[in-house]
């Protein structure tokens, strides 16, 4: 999973930091809103760095003593970091965690020689069943160290990326060892392994905030076609109408579960279109509040 993860953040335009200029200035304004809001930030802690195209470090450094960057590929972090000053350098660790915890129990490895075996299906279903009971467990673990550490904690468009992408490509490779319903069935069960994915890293998000901290979270929801722009103009409640037909189930899950735990009195929502390479552009929800006592 770190393998593929690595090849996709490797595998990016030349110049791409300049061209997610608007992108990063909107996810700017997020931490300015947050910074207008908070007398004084200590800690800050950013899951999905990767390649820190959308982060103005420099800027995040001048209001904050540490910032911890977390990512499951510490390779893309390293040379991410790379584009910022020394001071800024100075204050930042880097982290390399995977989210999910699958890696402490071995599923990459297991998932990827069972479906090289052509294992039945029920054998594969009640595997993905029996992780999905632990992960909780396993991840909190991981997290333990920093709850309720970070007076800004965020996560940076990794909602779309968790887990699911590269089991249906593992799965791809070996599809000649099914049948078309049981890839059906196999990829209904990666659904179910990435929604406790996205709720588990939701639930630890909120978690390692102080009790005055903020999390802030940005997700690609839909990639834009020239036909969803009368919509989207209307403002966010189309977005979300047609988000929910056209748009990316792990995000959609990760929103609503947000705003089931977030204090409204505190919160606050807004979109912008992230401009991603030359034939991609994604609607972007920007959240920010903290956690309902
Ligand atoms: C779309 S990128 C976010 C953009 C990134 N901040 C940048 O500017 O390059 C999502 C990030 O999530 C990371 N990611 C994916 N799965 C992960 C996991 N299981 N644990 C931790 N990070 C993960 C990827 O490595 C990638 O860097």
């Amino acid at each position: 999973m770190e393998t593929f993860q690595r090849e996709m953040n490797h595998n990016r335009e030349e110049f791409r930091r300049t061209k997610w200029a608007k992108h990063r200035e909107q996810v700017t304004g997020l931490f300015d809103t947050v910074f207008s809001k908070q007398a004084s930030v200590d800690k800050i802690g950013i899951i999905g760095a990767g390649n820190c195209d959308d982060l103005d470090l420099d800027h995040l450094a001048t209001r904050c003593n540490s910032i911890y960057l977390f990512d499951i590929d510490k390779e893309s972090m390293i040379n991410g970091i790379k584009n910022f000053s020394e001071s800024t350098q100075c204050k930042i660790q880097l982290v390399e965690f995977d989210v999910t915890g699958l890696g402490k129990v071995n599923f990459e490895q297991t998932l990827t020689s069972m479906l090289l075996n052509g294992e039945g299906i029920e054998n594969v279903l009640e595997y993905l069943l029996k992780t999905n009971e632990h992960l909780s467990e396993i991840i909190h673990k991981e997290f333990a160290e920093y709850i309720g550490s970070f007076d800004v904690f965020a996560t940076s468009a990794i909602y779309t990326q968790l887990f699911y992408n590269w089991a249906v490509d593992t799965l791809e490779k070996n599809k000649h060892n099914y049948e078309q319903m049981e890839l059906i069935r196999i990829k209904d069960g990666f659904l179910d392994v990435r929604d406790q994915i996205v709720l588990n890293l939701q639930n630890l998000a909120f978690k390692c905030c102080t009790t005055k901290g903020f999390y802030i979270t940005w997700t690609d929801i839909l990639k834009m076609k020239p036909e969803y722009t009368q919509t989207t103009n209307q403002g966010i409640n189309a977005i979300f109408s047609l988000a929910s037909n056209v748009g990316y189930g792990a995000a959609l899950l990760a929103i609503q579960d947000y705003m089931g735990k977030v204090d409204r009195r505190e919160f606050s929502l807004c979109h912008w279109l992230w401009e991603f390479n030359e034939d991609k552009q994604y609607l972007t929800i920007g959240l920010l509040g903290k956690m309902k006592n």
